[in-house]
Order: structure tokens, then C-alpha cells, then sequence
């Protein structure tokens, strides 16, 4: 499918988005500078520049993510303090228990999702294997409340770095694994992430902007639905906006696919929690 019977499709679909100014280019979170534009990774060979999501959206939607009092995400970073210190499972333990404060977690964010034990995981993986494994409580979903607010809060932590993602080694095979999902068609409509991420972004679909689809700002408070949405959970949106049955979330697709795009942004800061529409 073309982007102009996309663009047609998107329509009928209800696509919607924020209308599109890009009149701010740079941005300042709480006064600390973040980079949302830089040279792209060397391995991407048809973009020259990368840029933070940020960029393409509307003025009154960059300007929620200026300051944490106005950030609507931060009432679930509340959330997260919360289960901190919240005592739960057989082991009788909050997070706190082990880990002295939350801030120890800075840089984190940065080089997820990694290679453990030839295994490669995710921000919730390590989460959920402390829930499990050390306080003998039930797991969090994925891309549920819990999850997502603990992950909003240690992704804080390093906000403002730049992510930096292992390509190499080990984590190779699940890079390539990444790369080929990106480029892959898939659905009734036939397209790939690129197609729209990579040889569109810039143009407006609608009144909704396309970016790179970058992930630097997950998990992202979305106006649409007024929640935290982890980053697997915009992966699967896309998928079935293009009518494509979607992975599951926290398989092994959509990891090697976070730890691609992840790649993909090797230099911007970590704007977590960011707001999108
Ligand atoms: C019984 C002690 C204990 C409890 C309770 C515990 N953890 Fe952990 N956690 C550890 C240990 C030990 C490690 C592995 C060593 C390390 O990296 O600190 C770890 C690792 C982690 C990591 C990966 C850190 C890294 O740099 O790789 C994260 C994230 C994490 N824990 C989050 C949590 C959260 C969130 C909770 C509460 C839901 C929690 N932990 C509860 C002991 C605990
Ligand atoms: C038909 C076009 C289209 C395709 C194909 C598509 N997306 Fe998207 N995607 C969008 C639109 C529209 C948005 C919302 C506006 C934006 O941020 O680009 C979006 C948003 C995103 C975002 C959020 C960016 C941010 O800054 O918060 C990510 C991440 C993303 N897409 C990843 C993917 C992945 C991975 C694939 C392939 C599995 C994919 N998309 C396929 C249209 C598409």
C-alpha cells in the first residue's frame, strides 16, 4: 500500500493526533537540556539524522513535558514511589528492602533492553524477576498499571542521558533479529515500520505527524488514552493499525525489535517519562 491510500485508510480508521507546529525545537526539561536531534548511528544507512518524538508534536503537547508539576505522567511516577516501598509476596519485601534508593538505578534505561545469560531482556523482565525470584510475589503484566509506573519511575533515573544501547557481541544475533522485523511487511496493508518511520516521517497523516518512532521518551502518558503506554504496547498499535496480527508483548520479536530501535536513538537523552498525543 502507498501512504496516500494509507492516508486514506488511517481516515476512515479514526486516526487522530495533535495538530503540528514544530515552533519549539529545543527542549528543556526542569531546566536540564536534552538532545532530541543528532547524527544518526552509522548503521542507518537511509537517515542522516535522528529525531526525538518530541519534535513533531504540537506546541501544547511539547510544552506538558517541560516541566514535571505540568507533565500529566508524573501522577503515575507517584504511583511507582508507591509500590516502592510497598511490602508484597512470600519473602514479605518491598523493592525498598533491597534496593537502598531508586536513584542507584541511574544509566539503567539507557542500555536496555541487554543480553543476560545469552537471554535478552527488558526493563520488566529485571523487574519482574526481582518480584518473582527475590520477594516470591506475582509478576506484573507487561504493559499493566504497575509495570508501567515502576518503569516510568527507574526510566526517570536516567533522564536526560544519552541512550546507548550494546549492539555488538552478543546481542548482535538479536539486533539483526530486530533489523529484519523493522524491514519486514506484515499485515493486510503490507507495510513495514520503515515504511512509515524511516521513508516518511515528517509528513502529516491527517492531523497526526509521523515521527521516526523513536523510543526514548517510553513509557509515554498519551493524551488519547490518559495512561502510561509501555513501549511494546505502541508496537502493537502500530501493528493493528495496519491490520497485522501483533507479537506478543514481552516475546522474543518484540524485545529484539525494542533493542533495534532502541539503536535507532543511540545519542538522544532519555526523556521519560515523555507525553505524546
Ligand atoms: C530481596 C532483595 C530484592 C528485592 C526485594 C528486589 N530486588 Fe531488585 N535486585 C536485587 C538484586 C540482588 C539484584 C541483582 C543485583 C543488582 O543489580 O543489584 C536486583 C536487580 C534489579 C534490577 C536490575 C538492576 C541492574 O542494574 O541490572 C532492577 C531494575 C530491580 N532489581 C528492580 C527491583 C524492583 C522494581 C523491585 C520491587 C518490585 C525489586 N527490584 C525488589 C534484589 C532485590
Ligand atoms: C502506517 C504507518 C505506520 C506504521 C507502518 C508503523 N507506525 Fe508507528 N506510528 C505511526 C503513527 C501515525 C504514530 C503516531 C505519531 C508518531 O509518533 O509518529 C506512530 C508512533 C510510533 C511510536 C511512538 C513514537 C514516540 O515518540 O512516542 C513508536 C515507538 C512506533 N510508532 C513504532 C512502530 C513500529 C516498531 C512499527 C512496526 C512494527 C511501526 N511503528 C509501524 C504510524 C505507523
Amino acid at each position: 500500500m502507498n501512504l496516500k491510500k494509507w492516508v486514506t485508510f488511517a481516515a476512515a480508521a479514526g486516526f487522530a493526533g495533535g495538530a503540528f507546529a514544530q515552533d519549539s525545537n529545543s527542549l528543556s526539561i526542569e531546566g536540564e537540556a536534552m538532545v532530541t536531534e543528532t547524527a544518526a548511528p552509522a548503521h542507518m544507512e537511509n537517515v542522516s539524522t535522528i529525531y526525538s518524538g518530541w519534535r513533531f508534536r504540537s506546541t501544547e503537547t511539547q510544552a506538558l513535558e517541560t516541566d514535571d508539576f505540568d507533565n500529566p505522567a508524573f501522577v503515575f511516577v507517584e504511583q511507582g514511589m508507591d509500590l516502592w516501598g510497598k511490602v508484597e509476596g512470600a519473602a514479605e519485601k518491598s523493592c525498598a528492602s533491597c534496593h537502598e534508593d531508586v536513584a542507584d538505578f541511574a544509566g539503567l534505561r539507557t542500555q536496555l533492553p541487554r543480553v543476560d545469560d545469552g537471554q535478552l531482556v527488558a526493563m520488566e523482565d529485571l523487574i519482574n524477576e526481582c518480584r518473582t525470584e527475590r520477594m516470591a510475589a506475582e509478576p506484573w503484566e507487561w504493559s499493566k498499571g504497575n509495570m508501567t509506573a515502576m518503569t516510568a519511575l527507574i526510566g526517570l533515573q536516567s533522564r536526560g542521558m544519552p541512550i546507548s544501547v550494546a549492539t555488538d557481541g552478543e546481542a548482535a544475533p538479536f539486533w539483526e533479529q530486530g533489523k529484519e522485523l523493522y524491514y519486514t511487511r506484515v499485515g493486510q496493508l503490507d507495510m513495514a515500520c520503515s515504511n512509515c518511520h524511516e521513508d516518511n516521517y515528517g509528513v502529516m497523516i491527517r492531523a497526526d505527524h509521523l515521527s521516526q518512532g523513536q523510543i526514548n521518551g517510553f513509557p509515554t502518558y498519551r493524551l488519547k488514552n490518559a495512561k502510561l503506554n509501555s513501549i511494546h504496547g505502541r508496537f502493537k498499535g502500530c501493528m493493528k493499525n495496519i491490520r497485522a496480527e501483533p507479537f506478543k508483548e514481552g516475546g522474543p520479536e518484540f524485545k529484539a525489535l525494542e533493542l533495534y530501535l532502541a539503536s535507532r536513538g543511540q545519542g538522544l537523552s532519555v526523556e521519560t517519562p515523555s507525553v505524546r498525543n
